[in-house]
């Protein structure tokens, strides 16, 4: 069955939790959807935890486009949202909804974008135009140059009242869904005992909606690339360990001349 932004709307009416994960190529998303994760979010982070960029700032269009189509053909029944990358909305509104067309052309069933403010108004453009939004508040990662580094937002009452009225002001311009990033538990917990449209946490504690987390973190690749991951990170896997292993133990059959034996060879 088809998972729908009214799925969500019912799962957060009825208290039903659910998760979203990142997914980068065809051969996750098939896996996630083996797995029944309901939400896929082909996350801007494909930036730093795929193409090695330190950020998210230089990931463009084209190369988000071209990992969407790889997820939606993986892809089954799954809701898929594309991440917006820096300097596709930014600009204006018409490029705004140039880019999530895009999007939708290439398989994806919704768009995310960070901030609120002036976003606000895109969000509605977008809205407007049939195109669904999720909003993504609080440690929002590309405005990294902005905050001077990835740290956990809203902390003073002021910054807290601000969160609050943006997320209020995402939900009336019709956003579906809302990400929190990296703020206090408690005020995560207050958007989302205010809010309509389900939250969806990251770094932001226990009673949100739903939870989101990047793949590669996930499957312990990021840990075993960092040598260590955010607090809010769990691993559950050690991927990154075992890709190592698997490849020496292959280089030292081949040195050995253990594998390819007789039993992996025509005749
Ligand atoms: O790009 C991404 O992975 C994200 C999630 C962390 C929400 O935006």
């Amino acid at each position: 069955m088809a998972v729908s932004i009214r799925d969500l709307a019912a799962w957060k009416a009825s208290g039903t939790r659910f998760v979203m994960l990142t997914a980068y190529d065809y051969p996750t998303a098939l896996l996630l959807a083996e797995a029944e994760v309901p939400v896929l979010l082909v996350g801007d982070s494909l930036a730093d935890n795929v193409l090695g960029y330190p950020n998210t700032i230089p990931v463009t269009m084209t190369e988000m486009l071209h990992h969407a189509r790889a997820v939606a053909r993986g892809a089954s029944g799954q809701l898929l949202v594309g991440d917006l990358p820096f300097g596709s909305y930014q600009r204006s509104c018409a490029d705004a909804v140039e880019n999530a067309v895009e999007f939708l052309k290439a398989g994806m069933h919704a768009v995310k974008l960070e901030g609120a403010g002036w976003v606000v108004e895109t969000v509605a453009r977008l809205t407007q135009r049939g195109i669904p939004v999720m909003g993504h508040l609080g440690l929002t990662p590309q405005s990294v140059n902005a905050f001077g580094g990835l740290k956990v937002q809203a902390r003073s009452a002021a910054d807290r009242e601000r969160l609050i009225a943006d997320a209020h002001a995402l939900e009336d311009a019709g956003a579906f869904a809302l990400v929190v990033e990296g703020i206090p538990r408690d005020l995560a917990a207050q958007v989302t005992s205010e809010l309509v449209i389900p939250t969806i946490g990251i770094g932001a504690g226990p009673d949100c909606d739903a939870q989101v987390l990047v793949i590669h973190d996930l499957l312990g690749i990021t840990g075993h690339l960092r040598g260590t991951v955010p607090k809010f990170v769990k691993p559950y896997a050690d991927l990154g360990d075992r890709i190592v292993s698997a490849a020496r133990a292959y280089a030292d059959d081949v040195r050995e001349g253990r594998f390819p034996d007789d039993a992996h060879s025509f005749h």
